[in-house]
């Protein structure tokens, strides 16, 4: 069965985006599609990047094991909430920690925000980013506007049969290119 890891990036108190993530987790494991599994950045507790992983002498243990989740991963979902038009810095900092981790991963997009428009922009300078990395991007975004409204605590989809629908396209998509 293949290995998907869920980024669920924001360590913001009262944070909405994890609600996603506890959503696509649980999809993906009731609808038996893959081995998920969520890498909370809250738990990761990274500094402020200084180092890339590489080139680090003495790296952290949360550094080292985030490293290989993602390494051993066949697919990636990043849950991507929009703050001020682009990446949040948790996430950035996340990423930029790590080099040949992303070379080839397939990667699918969940762009998130609590307002109306579903973190449309922040979409563009992540794929850019996860591009330079070689990443393979998969294509389809799965967008979610309203936060709070979509979800409730638990992950909890309020329209259930609309946000399996979309859920199921994105992941979908990302099996094939998994497969591909
Ligand atoms: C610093 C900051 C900047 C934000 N900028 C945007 C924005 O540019 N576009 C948007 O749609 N929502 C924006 N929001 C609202 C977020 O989409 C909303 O707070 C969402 O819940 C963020 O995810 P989180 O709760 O998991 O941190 C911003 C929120 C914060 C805290």
């Amino acid at each position: 069965m293949p290995r998907i890891v869920i980024i669920s990036p924001s360590i913001r108190n009262g944070r909405l985006s994890h609600r996603a993530a506890i959503y696509l987790f649980n999809f993906i494991r009731e609808n038996n599609l893959a081995d998920a599994e969520i890498l909370d950045l809250l738990d990761y507790n990274f500094p402020l990047f200084h180092e890339r992983l590489v080139n680090q002498e003495s790296p952290s243990a949360a550094a080292v094991e985030f490293s290989q989740k993602v390494r051993d991963a066949d697919g990636v979902i990043i849950v991507a909430p929009e703050y001020n038009g682009g990446l949040i810095a948790s996430l950035k900092n996340a990423i930029d920690l790590l080099t040949g981790e992303w070379r080839h991963k397939p990667v699918a997009f969940v762009p998130v925000s609590d307002g109306n428009f579903a973190g449309s922009q922040v979409i563009i300078s992540l794929q850019f980013t996860l591009w330079k990395l070689r990443a393979v991007t998969v294509p389809g975004p799965l967008r979610i506007a309203n936060l709070e409204s979509a979800f409730d605590q638990n992950g909890v989809a309020a329209d259930r049969e609309a946000m399996n629908k979309k859920a199921s396209s994105l992941v979908r998509e990302l099996l094939r290119f998994i497969e591909s």
